[in-house]
């Protein structure tokens, strides 16, 4: 006869043995890896946007605003973005030039400093500025960050030479700083002509004003330089929500320029720079209109949806985008209770719209479309009609309201053609 204790032992062996096999059965269906073939996608649960912490389904605007939004909101802070600073921290900013005859005097380019620390004049960013001449001011914008610097997005001579950290592998970047040989290398991203045709402004940044993209870059960035003035530790938010708040900066400053309509200021992102302007907009409603360009995993697209990135992926390639709680659901995205459709969802009612790319397999264009589908529930409460689609339009067929989506050939970018749809839409919205 087997002694208590062996008998005991063993039904520890025995349940350690399957705890191991559901632990391991757990790994493998987790599995982190990329997929690409639609037909092995599993089957996923999303968490119901419009289902309050109480249970109860969301039925009025007033509830989605008083208990629902602030609830997604903070969701987002705990897991993903970081918190947001809460602080007012006013803006200084400097005319550093402007050029009424820019653009074969089609434009008035301006360049703006915006100091954001109320004494230590190292840390801003500088805003460039293209506004159309013979337009009735002030004119609506559309503004957003660039990946290479102010002066790569036109091949204007009169753009001032950033002098922010660049990544070593970026066009025309010697030491990680630019030359001359990187201007104009972002123009075809940056549709100004097109733009100003419609009489819109246009304003951007160069991202890494604000915080290099690397892992270090918090170290040099404003969630160290600005640490003590917001009262907050680096570690608190994530280079991503970094971005983010220099947006509403930038915003501060535009507010501030009689030439600009700031009940009009469209905001646009693309890849990376879609997450924060997301965020951003998620952050600050004075952003009246949101564009989403191939935002990908962690934007726009579906986290639970196996295809493409996943948060696996891109919290090992890029841990400093987001807070370290994010990286926890790396191997588990069944236990986020978030997903994009809930990030989408915080810019309601505001005009939105996302569009990817059919090369552009990494950001899931489908988990794109099915995010900005599912979050259109929550502009019906306030009677706007977002995306009605049952499936995935055809290239080049937007579809959808308040809430748009295209689809379009080609590769990973921002085209002619994204910039004619993000025109159309909002001159739909303002004119
Ligand atoms: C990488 C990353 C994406 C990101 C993209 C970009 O591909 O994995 O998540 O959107 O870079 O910013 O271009």
């Amino acid at each position: 006869m087997r002694s208590p204790i062996s008998h005991k032992t063993s039904i520890r062996t025995i349940s350690t043995l399957i705890l191991g096999m559901l632990c391991c059965y757990n790994c493998f269906s987790q599995t982190p890896a990329s997929n690409l073939d639609e037909a092995k996608v599993p089957p996923y649960t999303l968490p119901d946007v419009l289902k309050m912490p109480n249970g109860k389904e969301v039925n009025t605007s007033q509830e989605w605003n008083k208990i629902q939004r602030p609830h997604i909101y903070h969701l987002y802070e705990e897991n993903q973005f970081g918190r947001y600073p809460a602080k007012k921290v006013a803006i200084r900013y400097r005319l550093l030039e402007t050029d009424n005859g820019a653009l074969q005097a089609t434009a008035t380019r301006k360049q703006v400093r915006i100091y954001l620390h109320p004494t230590d004049t190292t840390v801003f960013t500088d805003v460039l500025m293209y506004l159309p001449n013979n337009t009735k001011k002030p004119v609506p914008v559309f503004v957003g960050y660039n990946f290479t610097g102010n002066h790569a997005i036109q091949p204007d001579n009169g753009i001032l030479l950033s002098t922010s950290w660049l990544p070593a592998k970026a066009k025309g970047a010697i030491n990680n700083r630019a030359t001359d040989s990187s201007r104009g290398v972002e123009s075809s991203q940056w549709q100004v002509k097109e733009i100003l045709s419609h009489g819109y402004a246009v304003a951007t940044a160069y991202y890494a004003d604000i915080e290099p993209d690397n892992p270090d870059g918090w170290k040099t960035g404003i969630r160290t330089t600005l640490k003590d003035v917001l009262n907050m530790q680096p570690e608190e938010w994530s280079a991503i929500g970094a971005w983010a708040y220099g947006l509403s900066k930038i915003y501060d400053y535009l507010q501030k320029d009689k030439d600009i309509d700031a009940g009009k200021v469209a905001l646009i992102g693309h890849s990376r720079l879609g997450k924060a302007a997301l965020w951003a907009a998620a952050s600050d409603p004075r952003f009246a209109l949101v564009i989403s360009n191939e935002s990908g995993e962690g934007g726009a697209a579906l986290s639970k949806r196996w295809y493409g990135e996943t948060v696996k992926l891109i919290t090992e390639r890029f841990p400093h985008w987001f807070v370290a709680k994010y990286k926890t659901f790396g191997g588990n995205t069944n236990a986020l209770p978030i997903d994009g459709h809930m990030l989408l969802s915080l810019t309601a009612p505001r005009p939105l719209y996302v569009a990817s790319a059919e090369g552009d397999t990494w950001s899931d264009p489908k988990g794109e479309f099915l995010s900005a589908k599912e979050a259109s529930r929550v502009w019906a409460l306030f009677g706007k009609q977002g995306i009605d689609a049952g499936s995935m339009p055809a290239l080049h067929q937007p579809v959808g309201n308040t809430v748009r989506y295209h689809i379009r050939g080609g590769r990973h970018d921002v085209t002619l053609y994204d910039w004619q749809q993000y025109l159309q839409f909002a001159d739909k919205q303002w004119k």
